[in-house]
């Protein structure tokens, strides 16, 4: 009897295409936890493995070239490998890595925030981000004797225990176990976009801080009402308690100064993290230098022993982040470098989107400034083929699964077979892109789509 050649599908050529990963990946797992070293990069069947990166492209072990919109979890704005940014790390590696004192470096980049950030009035570097969200939320009780912090349903602020209180579906519990339930005691969850939620839970008392992303969770994946930002600096200065700003990815891309300058709402505290290192490890809190200067020593042994706040670190500040840190952040300060990014963006959503309306699959891409996102087997009641905000008629809940849907990750694998890496469905622009990317990505998302539907894959979740 004849044979029916059956055609190669996404997952079969991707694991024949990406085998060096595999076997990369399978000696990992031998010694590193599900062979990851950051949840995000959970792919199946496996995760690529790369070997060097240069500008918006970089290439895995088997020497698939691809178009990359991960950019360093976001810290990338200006592509791998910046001139500026590599000679400053060589130059710093030549004089040491770590003094174990001050150094000049630590003061010229702490002004270089605080000339962008219009919050910033004095700085204190961390290692990480999610150190970062740690210390801003113990200078908010520190400052007010308050227990509690608030928080929204489906924003992201690092891994610490308090931050992950409400940050995935269902927003009610933390989103890992290992948690005591102490911690969560002293963490509030609401649904964003609702001032009178906020007030009424104000007004019970006891909350130190607000802390939010001001582009909306998860980097706008669950976008803010226009004008929640100033209702929310309303009710926080009404009521006595700490603004927070996790601008850990908004910082210096969605504007010079952040989202704080974009939309015009100064918070009380900023917690900065990835581009602020220029693609290096560090972090930073900055803001109100009342509420900074809790971290100061004083020629008070009273104060020092019982008031001053505690914040040591070992990698706070080093050298090398130092470097990378001011020289991105002296390119940041021009505003044609996101504006740039940001039109990109939206030719790359507003083209998707137009892919989606042209095939009739059901699906949407949408985000701001320099970000975007893709939910696939999900509709909206506006969708119109074009960039997009705000998704209409589809929960919080949904947009904040959209990027770890099966789908997404048959999407992913299709896409690296065309060579573009997204990150959760979605990604990053830098300066290092160009038109001819988002042009080539378009083209390639057309054909993975074609294929996962030739493939049935968006009848078989219906
Ligand atoms: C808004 C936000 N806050 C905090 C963090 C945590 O930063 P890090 O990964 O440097 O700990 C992240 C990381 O992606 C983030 O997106």
């Amino acid at each position: 009897m004849a044979q029916v050649a059956t055609a190669t599908t996404i997952s079969q050529e991707f694991t024949e295409r990406f085998a060096g990963s595999l076997t990369r990946y399978q000696r990992a797992r031998q010694v590193i936890p599900g062979g990851i070293t950051h949840d995000g990069r959970h792919l199946r069947p496996f995760p690529i493995s790369v070997t060097r990166a240069n500008g918006a492209h970089k290439w895995d072990v088997d020497g698939n070239e691809l178009i990359d919109f991960v950019v360093g979890h976001g810290s990338l704005i200006l592509g791998h490998n910046n001139p500026a940014v590599t000679a400053a790390v060589a130059a710093q590696l030549e004089h040491g890595t770590h003094f174990g004192a001050g150094h000049e470096g630590e003061a010229l980049w702490a002004e270089k925030i605080v000339e962008l950030v219009p919050s910033a009035k004095r700085v204190k570097f961390t290692s990480s981000g999610t150190e970062a969200t740690l210390l801003a939320m113990r200078l908010a009780r520190a400052a007010t004797g308050r227990p509690t912090i608030l928080k929204f349903e489906g924003h992201f602020h690092g891994w610490n225990d308090y931050a992950l209180k409400g940050e995935a579906p269902p927003f009610d519990r933390a989103t890992s176990p290992g948690i005591p339930d102490a911690v969560m005691g002293t963490v509030a969850v609401v649904p964003a976009n609702d001032i009178a939620a906020v007030d009424a839970r104000l007004a019970e008392g006891g909350i130190a801080g607000i802390i939010i992303e001001p582009s909306g969770g998860s980097w706008a994946t669950i976008p803010l009402a226009e004008g929640f930002l100033q209702q929310l600096r309303d009710v926080a200065t009404k009521h006595g308690s700490v603004l927070i700003f996790d601008e850990v990815i908004t910082g210096f891309r969605w504007a010079p100064g952040g989202a704080q300058a974009r939309l015009g709402v100064t918070p009380d505290l900023t917690t900065l993290a990835k581009i602020v290192a220029g693609g290096l490890p560090g972090g930073a809190v900055a803001g109100r230098a009342d509420l900074l200067d809790l971290l100061a020593f004083r020629d008070d042994a009273t104060w020092n022993a019982e008031h001053k706040v505690r914040h040591p670190g070992t990698f706070n500040a080093n050298p090398l982040s130092a470097a990378a840190g001011i020289a991105c952040l002296t390119q940041c300060a021009n505003p044609e470098l996101q504006a740039g990014c940001d039109q990109l963006a939206a030719l790359l959503r507003a083209g998707l989107n137009a892919i989606f309306v042209d095939r009739s699959l059901p699906g949407f891409a949408w985000g701001e400034s320099s970000a975007f996102h893709l939910a696939l087997g999900e509709t909206i009641s506006n969708q119109a083929g074009d960039d997009l905000r705000v998704p209409e008629g589809v929960s919080a809940a949904t947009l904040k699964k959209s990027g770890s849907s099966p789908l997404v990750n048959q999407l992913h694998l299709g896409m690296l077979l065309e060579g573009v890496d997204l990150f959760h469905g979605g990604g990053f622009l830098s300066a290092a892109h160009t038109k001819a990317d988002v042009d080539a990505t378009l083209e390639a998302v057309d054909r993975a789509l074609g294929r996962m539907a030739s493939e049935g894959q968006f009848e078989q979740r219906e």
